[in-house]
């Protein structure tokens, strides 16, 4: 019997080639979206302070990040709008020419093979900035899926390849899914958030977004934390309801809960890498803590290993360019 090990692991580790042989996780373009702010009253695209290279674009200057994004192979944008005026009801958000209207109709005559898929939430609506309707200080389940069910359809109207719903409102698939039908886009895909938690990874977005709630916070309607089990309960309601897609938000707190979900369903799954997982990167990077690229290509990989098919992130157009042989 030898002192020395007849299992050595190390044996394919030795070059990049044997590396790549018995690689278990791939990361390709193709699984990634980018999410675009469109905002209204803008003339020129305006630099988000807490998501550095992430900007706010006018509808006129989408021309240049849409080109960008083909050009990079990334075949799907996420649309988020920033409206000038809001109200109690979120008006703006299924106006026909409201601001993620318009930007759906340019993208489509710009870009038509890049799909446009549409957040579908009231927040960054509404003047108090909770995701649907309030009435004596709560939020109003049932009301607020008529008008969720409005916006989707206006969406789907201007062009949108697929409607992503992120309010969390109970039996908000089903209302969705049975307004597109009615007024004939029973093809039109639904990516729904089917497990958000309230979470404080969103900071950064909602200055970008400028949907902050005016009074409260959100958890009376996004996931605690804490649960896991009742995150399974969301997804099963969400594949009932004829979600096509199903999603956790966010990624990198929750990595089990993506395994979880990947074990139990085999719809495609798409992890959200949110706002404050992004800017929490670059400002390590930016202050020489950390390589941006490995670390970004590493949190990529672990959400691929985790389950997810694709990746929602701020971070595309970057990996895009470091995907390129
Ligand atoms: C709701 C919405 C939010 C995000 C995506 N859709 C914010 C929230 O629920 O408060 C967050 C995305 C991110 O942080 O990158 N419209």
């Amino acid at each position: 019997m030898s002192l020395f090990p007849s299992v050595r692991l190390r044996r394919t580790r030795q070059n990049e080639k044997l590396r790549a042989l018995v690689r278990e996780t791939r990361l390709s373009v193709e699984q990634l979206i980018y999410p675009l702010f469109v905002a209204e009253g803008i003339k020129e695209p305006l630099p988000i302070e807490s998501m550095p290279g992430v900007n706010q674009w006018p509808v006129e200057a989408l021309d240049t990040v849409a080109e960008q994004v083909v050009q990079a192979g990334i075949p799907a944008v996420l649309l988020f709008g920033i409206p000038a005026h809001k109200d109690e009801v979120g008006s703006e958000a299924y106006a026909e020419q409201g601001i993620i209207q318009q930007a759906i109709r340019r993208l489509k005559a710009i870009q038509p093979e890049l799909l446009v898929i549409t957040d579908v939430c009231l927040c960054e609506y509404t003047s108090h900035g909770h995701c649907g309707v309030v009435k004596n200080g709560t939020v109003q389940n049932d009301e607020s899926l008529v008008l969720l069910a409005r916006m989707a359809v206006s969406h789907a109207e201007a062009g949108a390849d697929i409607v992503a719903p992120s309010d969390m409102m109970d039996g908000r698939v089903e209302a969705l899914r049975h307004a597109l039908d009615e007024h004939g886009f029973s093809g039109l895909p639904i990516m729904a958030y089917s497990v958000k938690y309230a979470s404080g990874f969103y900071g950064p977005f909602r200055e970008a977004a400028e949907s902050a709630p005016q009074f409260g916070d959100r958890r009376s309607y996004q996931m605690d934390p804490a649960n896991v089990r009742e995150a399974l309960r969301e997804v099963e309601l969400d594949v009932a309801e004829g979600a096509d897609m199903i999603m956790v938000k966010p990624a990198l707190a929750y990595m089990d809960v993506i395994r979880r979900v990947r074990e139990n369903y085999d719809l495609p799954l798409v992890a959200y890498n949110v706002s404050g997982e992004y800017s929490m990167v670059k400002a390590a990077a930016q202050n020489g803590w950390i390589d941006e690229k490995q670390i970004v290509m590493e949190i990529m990989t672990g959400l691929r290993r985790a389950g997810a098919d694709m990746i929602i992130t701020y971070h595309a157009l970057d990996i895009a360019r470091w995907l390129r042989p």
